[in-house]
This record gives C-alpha cells, sequence and structure tokens, in this order.
C-alpha cells in the first residue's frame, strides 16, 4: 500500500520536530528513515502508526486519507526496538495475540503461527516464555506477531539495534528475505546507514526534521545533494576541503592547498567564476596515494595511519590542518610524518557551495 505525507508537521511545544513533509513511499517497496539520533525517526513512524497525532498535514495510505483513524483501524504492524512482548505469554500466544483479539477462531490461530514461525524458524520455541528467549529469537517473535496478521504496512523502529554484530548482520539479509517474499511496504527506521544501504529499495535521509533527500541508495551515496547527505553517508567519511576556482590553460580548474587540477569533467563552470570558493568532496575510498612529482598530486606528510582489516586509512595533511584521508590496500606501507601525496578520482569529485550546502549542477544528470 502507497503512503503519502502532505505538509506533515509535527510539534512538542515549542520545538519543531518534523517539519511540512512531503513524501510518497511507493507500494512494496522497502523504505528506510535515516539520520541522527533526534532529527525525528520515531516521530515519523509514530504518525504513520497512529500512535501520535500530527500538528498540521495529513498521511494517506492509497487513496484513503488515515490521519483520523486510530491505530488499530489502520492495517499496520509495528516492530518497536524494544520488541514489547508479552512476558507472562508463550511465544504462540505472543504471535496470536493479534488475531485473538480480532476474534479470529482458534484453529486457524494455530495454523497462521505456525506458518509464521516455520518462516522465521521459531516453531521449536512456541511453547517458551520470551525470557526464556535470546535476544534474537526474542527479535524474531516480535517479527512473527508483526507478520501473522498480514498488514498493509510494516513499520520497524530500530528492531536490529538490541542484537550483536554477527545475528545484526544475519537478519538484515534475513529481513530483506521477507520482503521480497511478502512484498509488503515497509517502512524501517535506523540511525545504521550500513542496514539502509544494504536493505531499502530508497532511503529517506533526515535532519532536523527535514528530509535531507530521498533516493536510492546508489543514489545517496553517488549523488548526495548536500554537504548533510554528503557527510552523513559513507564510512570512512567524505573528506571536505576549500578549493578556489581558477583557470589553467584556457579552461577552469581547482586549487587546493596551492596546487591546482582540472575541473572534473561532469562539471560546467564559465570562467566568469574564477575566484569563486566551493567545499570538494571526495571519499576516501576515491584517493590514491601519489608520487609527490605527480603534477596533479597534492604534496603533504602523513599524519595517521590506521590499519581497518584489510584496508589501511592514510590520513595525509597536505596544508596546516587541512587533512585528506586515503583508504588503501594493507599493503601499502606509509610511516607517521614521512613525505606523501594524494590524488583524487575525477571522476568521483563532489562540490558543493558553501554558502547553501547544495551539490553543484552536474553534466552527467542522475544515475
Ligand atoms: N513525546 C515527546 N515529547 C516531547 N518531545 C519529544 C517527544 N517525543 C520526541 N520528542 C523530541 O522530538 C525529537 C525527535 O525525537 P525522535 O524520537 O523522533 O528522534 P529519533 O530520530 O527517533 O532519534 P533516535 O535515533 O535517538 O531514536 C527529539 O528532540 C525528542 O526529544
Ligand atoms: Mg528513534
Amino acid at each position: 500500500m502507497e503512503v503519502r505525507l502532505e505538509r506533515l508537521s509535527k510539534s512538542f511545544g515549542a520545538n519543531a520536530v518534523l517539519k511540512a513533509l512531503d513524501l510518497t513511499f511507493p507500494e512494496r517497496k522497502f523504505i528506510t528513515l535515516l539520520g541522527p539520533s533526534g532529527c525525528g525517526k520515531t516521530t515519523l513512524l509514530r504518525l504513520i502508526s497512529g500512535l501520535e497525532r500530527a500538528s498540521s498535514g495529513s498521511i494517506h495510505f492509497g487513496s484513503e486519507r488515515v490521519d483520523h483513524l486510530a491505530p488499530a483501524d489502520r492495517n499496520i504492524a509495528m516492530v518497536f526496538q524494544s520488541y514489547a512482548l508479552y512476558p507472562t505469554m508463550d511465544v504462540a500466544a505472543n504471535i496470536g495475540y493479534g488475531l485473538k483479539v480480532r476474534g479470529v477462531p482458534t484453529s486457524e490461530r494455530v495454523d497462521k503461527v505456525g506458518a509464521v514461525a516455520k518462516v522465521l524458524e521459531i516453531a521449536h520455541l512456541l511453547a517458551r516464555k520470551p525470557r526464556a528467549l535470546s535476544g534474537g529469537q526474542r527479535q524474531r517473535v516480535a517479527l512473527g506477531r508483526a507478520m501473522v496478521r498480514k498488514p498493509d504496512i510494516f513499520l520497524m523502529d530500530e528492531p536490529l539495534s538490541n542484537l550483536d554484530a554477527k545475528l545484526r548482520a544475519t537478519m538484515r539479509g534475513e529481513l530483506k528475505r521477507f520482503h521480497l517474499d511478502l512484498q509488503t511496504t515497509s517502512i524501517y527506521v535506523t540511525h545504521d546507514q550500513l542496514e539502509a544501504m544494504t536493505m531499502s529499495d530508497l532511503v529517506a535521509v533526515m535532519n532536523e526534521g527535514v528530509v535531507q533527500q530521498f533516493a536510492t541508495p546508489e543514489e545517496v551515496y553517488d549523488r548526495p545533494v548536500n554537504l548533510f547527505v554528503a557527510g552523513f553517508i559513507g564510512s570512512p567519511p567524505m573528506n571536505f576541503c576549500d578549493v578556489i576556482v581558477t583557470e589553467q590553460a584556457g579552461r577552469a580548474a581547482l586549487v587546493l592547498a596551492g596546487r591546482s587540477f582540472p575541473l572534473p569533467d561532469h562539471f560546467n563552470l564559465s570562467r566568469l567564476e574564477e575566484g569563486r570558493r566551493l567545499v570538494l568532496g571526495i571519499r576516501p575510498q576515491d584517493v590514491v596515494l601519489a608520487e609527490r612529482d605527480d603534477p596533479h598530486a597534492i604534496p603533504g606528510s602523513v599524519w595517521m595511519v590506521e590499519l581497518i582489516g584489510s584496508e589501511r586509512l592514510v590520513e595525509v595533511e597536505v596544508a596546516p590542518k587541512v587533512r585528506v584521508c586515503a583508504e588503501v590496500k594493507a599493503e601499502v606501507r606509509a610511516v607517521l610524518d614521512s613525505p606523501a601525496a594524494v590524488a583524487f578520482n575525477p571522476a568521483k569529485i563532489h562540490l558543493f557551495d558553501p554558502k547553501t550546502g547544495l551539490a553543484l549542477p552536474r553534466s552527467d544528470g542522475p544515475l
């Protein structure tokens, strides 16, 4: 079922938490709300579920306006971070509770609970109480309770955040798999970008109650619309450096730390913009360590070296307090304080206006 938000706002007292959101979540998609703590993700999910009332604006499921409906009348299922299982009921009763309150007969209920438990591989746990389950098992029970009702929309608020890293990775795959099988519109809240990037069809990157970008994981990664999205998505974070537009051999170039290099082909800046200040963004994965006599490389000295498994992060200081991080193979050696130089993959250079924070228009269009 499609979910549409129109000019949706929510304030708690003087605190404007969501600011006039206009968004359409297409049906059958897996959509992630991604953003830092306090940006309004849970609040938005609670508005969609009906647990919270909007200050203004409207919410539509398909062609029906739902914001006046109680949660029970919206045919949604919600999975919380805390799982919120009933401690005195066994697993079967927990999963079947929503069916029971809707008056589904016992035999039908047993069948449905059994089928869901089988899919989730918890059929052997049906007689246990939640306290006798591991975190991952409780997680599955919470999911089972949501799935058994065949809701129009799944709402999930950081359902994996209480699990250890290994189980989280497994559950990421399983959740994605469930979604592919069930094709129920799913809205998933997380502040973990890996979850957002791996599981979603579409990601809404939020900050301070505003959706900064709503696009595919590929787009938010390769075509961030502003400095916030560029800096929030990607690990280690994108490097940002101040540059100045200049002219070199009749065409536009960029000056960074006293070195100039050609403006990448995917930008069109007229020579009139000479002297304009911009912010250059480049991901550590798109920076290489170069020879110091490479004319387009920027020389400096090694400021920090960190091994992160199969890769090594090398931070090169190219001017006082201006450091560029390169992610290189672990075999590449770099000695602290020794001379080094960095070069950028020109196709991967991002440029932003420092005043507005917006990405400069590109001549190569969308992905
Ligand atoms: N019931 C409430 N009363 C007053 N303020 C609230 C209430 N619920 C949320 N807020 C405020 O709204 C803002 C957004 O909170 P919300 O829980 O939506 O953030 P979040 O993005 O889910 O963060 P996190 O990642 O930490 O869960 C915060 O400033 C929070 O303090
Ligand atoms: Mg939250």
